[in-house]
């Protein structure tokens, strides 16, 4: 009995000690496996933000655009309207859509004493085939035109998005480059004060004698549509600019498409102007920042949108967009229509006239 007993304590200590050996092999063994990793771990995020760091291999005769920040040629403040375009292209080339050439030009033609500058925010290089494009032409007949790449860590910096940008959250956004837009628009026009634009608006008048500091109201659940947006260099305007930012750091959304956009800016106003409705408001309740009617910028509903392509509702709505500065054309619900040269729509009708250059070489379809 005795030396079983013993025989057992002896198997149970030769046991415990083998069970440790393997325990602390394996524990070991597993730590080194993960040491690279739990040191820093990569995001889920990291192609995504390589892309827009570092961007996509381009042609060896390619060569760089230059960053807004480091150009000689700077947006003049309260002088420039700025188009960001937010996308990561394969090609890491320059490229845009006739339609967006087609804004771009409205926004030139039409505001000749200001500075129009397109923003890339993925590092974009130009290639010898570059100067067959729109752009190109565009740029040798208005002398307004800048296009520049546009780094938006650097963009950020001594902005109150600084911070934000660096915790990466833009980057888990369901709607990145719709959200990246959303944030880089107030970004410049808190920087430089002047006009915000989207591509798919087309300006008809002139906003060269609109004092700065306004937006305009879109019907439809929210308040104000920010596909258009102003703010002055200095004073209320730059002030509120910093609000906004604010506002998208502390409640960025990465789900919801309009909640850091125009539900951003109208819920960041309505505080500014201490009112839950902003139509109609006086100037002097919001800071001096003018909230125009609808028909201002966007006389038509983006519900119906395709209209503007309709020959058949072409007196319709160009009585409805007769006193409007622009047309917003709604590129998400009309990028997929086809629209002849010639057609007599709103659409037709309104880019002839005011993106002449890019209709004249759009060939069969804009
Ligand atoms: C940062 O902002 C402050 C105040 O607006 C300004 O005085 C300073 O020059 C800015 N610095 C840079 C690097 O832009
Ligand atoms: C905001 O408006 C309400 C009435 O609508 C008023 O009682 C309140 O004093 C106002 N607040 C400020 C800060 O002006």
């Amino acid at each position: 009995m005795a030396i079983a007993r013993n025989n057992k304590a002896i198997l149970l200590t030769l046991f415990s000690i083998i069970f440790f050996i393997f325990v602390y092999v394996n524990l070991s063994v597993e730590r080194k496996s993960r040491t690279p990793t739990v040191v820093k771990p990569k995001s889920k995020f990291a192609d995504l933000i390589e892309c827009y760091k570092v961007g996509n291999p381009v042609p060896h005769d390619a060569f760089k655009l230059p960053d807004v920040l480091e150009s000689d040629r700077k947006p003049r403040p309260g002088k420039t309207i700025f188009f960001h375009e937010t996308s990561c292209p394969k090609s890491g080339l320059l490229e845009l859509g006739p339609r967006q050439v087609c804004s771009i030009e409205s926004a030139a033609k039409n505001n000749p004493h200001f500075d129009i500058f397109v923003l890339f925010t993925s590092p974009r290089y130009i290639s010898p085939d570059f100067l067959s494009t729109e752009i190109w032409r565009l740029k040798l007949t208005y002398k307004n035109i800048f296009l520049r790449n546009n780094d938006m860590w650097e963009y950020t910096k001594n902005s109150s998005g600084v911070k934000f940008l660096e915790s990466e959250k833009l980057f888990s956004s369901h709607f990145l480059p719709v959200h990246m837009s959303d944030f880089l628009r107030l970004l410049s026009i808190w920087k430089y004060g002047g006009i915000y634009m989207d591509t798919d608006i087309i300006v008809k008048r002139t906003f060269e004698n609109l004092p700065l500091n306004y937006g305009g109201i879109e019907e439809h659940g929210v308040d104000l549509n920010n596909g258009l947006l102003s703010l002055a260099p200095n004073g209320n305007g730059h002030e509120i600019g910093d609000l906004f930012i604010k506002d998208f750091a502390k409640n960025f959304r990465p789900d919801g498409w309009p909640d850091n956009g125009p539900l951003l800016i109208t819920r960041v106003l309505r505080k500014v102007c201490n009112a839950t409705d902003l139509k109609e408001i006086p100037v002097e309740r919001c800071r001096g920042f003018k909230v125009y009617p609808r028909p201002m910028f966007w006389a038509v509903s983006y519900t119906i949108a395709g209209h503007f392509f309709d020959t058949d509702k072409f007196e319709s709505l160009k009585d409805q967009t007769r006193n409007s500065y622009s047309i917003h054309v709604f590129n998400h619900m009309t990028k997929d229509i086809k629209h002849k040269i010639g057609t007599k729509s709103l659409y037709g009708v309104t880019t002839q006239e005011h993106c002449p250059v890019t209709y004249a070489n759009a060939g069969q379809y804009l």
